[in-house]
């Protein structure tokens, strides 16, 4: 595996898979790999000649008062998870290599980001945003794979890449989950004893909504207030929000049609989780 720190380097590499006529696909991470992230990466192996992965801890979307100087990282561990799975080039540049001053470039794509996660994290959207479009330009990707739990930020990705034409197929992968049907997320290293525990709840209080919207439940707000509940009766948990949306405009819907994501973040033990279910409705 070729592992480059610097654009130069990947772009080098990038033009002698032109010359071959290789295709690569992508798959952007910050790193603190897990199963979620390695079942990306056989998603991608199966759509490309070479799978290439970026572990770059985002500086321009977390908040002030988020986990940036804390967020995991573990280079050398996902390096040697990397290497075992045939991924042919990583790509782990410096926050100076990417940013070499701060950025004046803003990317925003207001009506997908004003609600769910974009309401309680601004600018979080625009910096996802930004790096995703800088990777796609530096590494230049046939296809690039994400992750269905960041329901939002595939949805966001989706749509740039449609408006400014950028030549990549993005894919978006189903969730993996733990045995209890926590969702796999870099940040579940932070949970910890009861609070482990406590974060299946997300999931629990998903599929409650979507047990009733089966049953014949349509109304937008009954199911949120059933996602609330059932998070609610968990002591450990604090709900930020939960939402019955449009599986492509992310409004919420006052009546579910015949698709709705239903969508949850709540902190437990101080940890922000997310999760999320596209539920077709029969
Ligand atoms: O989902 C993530 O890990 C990040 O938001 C991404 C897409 C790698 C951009 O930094």
């Amino acid at each position: 595996m070729i592992v480059a720190t610097t654009i130069r380097a990947v772009r080098a590499r990038r033009q002698e898979l032109d010359r071959l006529g290789r295709r690569v696909a992508l798959v952007p991470t910050m790193g603190a790999l897990h199963e979620g992230h390695l079942s990306l990466v056989r998603e991608a192996a199966r759509r490309a000649d070479e799978v290439w992965v970026s572990i770059f801890v985002n500086p321009t979307q977390f908040g002030p008062n988020e986990d940036f100087d804390r967020y995991p990282r573990q280079l050398e561990r996902d390096r040697e998870l990397l290497e075992a799975e045939g991924v042919a080039l990583l790509f782990a540049p410096t926050t100076k290599e990417m940013y070499p001053k701060p950025p004046s470039v803003l990317l925003d794509v207001p009506q997908l980001t004003a609600g769910l996660c974009g309401a309680h994290r601004p600018g979080h959207f625009r910096g996802v945003a930004l790096v995703v479009v800088k990777l796609f330009n530096i590494l230049r990707p046939e296809v690039a794979v994400f992750g269905a739990k960041d329901y939002q930020q595939a949805t966001v990705i989706k749509r740039l890449v449609e408006e400014l034409d950028l030549p990549v197929e993005v894919v978006v992968a189903p969730t993996v989950r733990e045995a209890d049907g926590l969702a796999m997320s870099s940040r579940n290293a932070y949970l910890h004893g009861p609070d482990r525990q406590a974060a299946a709840i997300l999931q629990a209080a998903l599929r409650a909504a979507a047990a009733a919207l089966v049953a014949g439940e349509r109304r937008g707000q009954v199911l949120e207030g059933i996602v609330a509940a059932h998070v609610a009766s968990e002591p450990a948990a604090r709900l930020q929000y939960a939402a019955a949306v449009h599986p492509d405009t992310l409004e919420p819907l006052e009546t579910v049609g015949d698709r709705v994501v239903l969508a949850v973040a709540a902190f437990v033990g101080g940890v922000r989780l997310i999760d999320n279910l596209v539920v077709e409705v029969p």
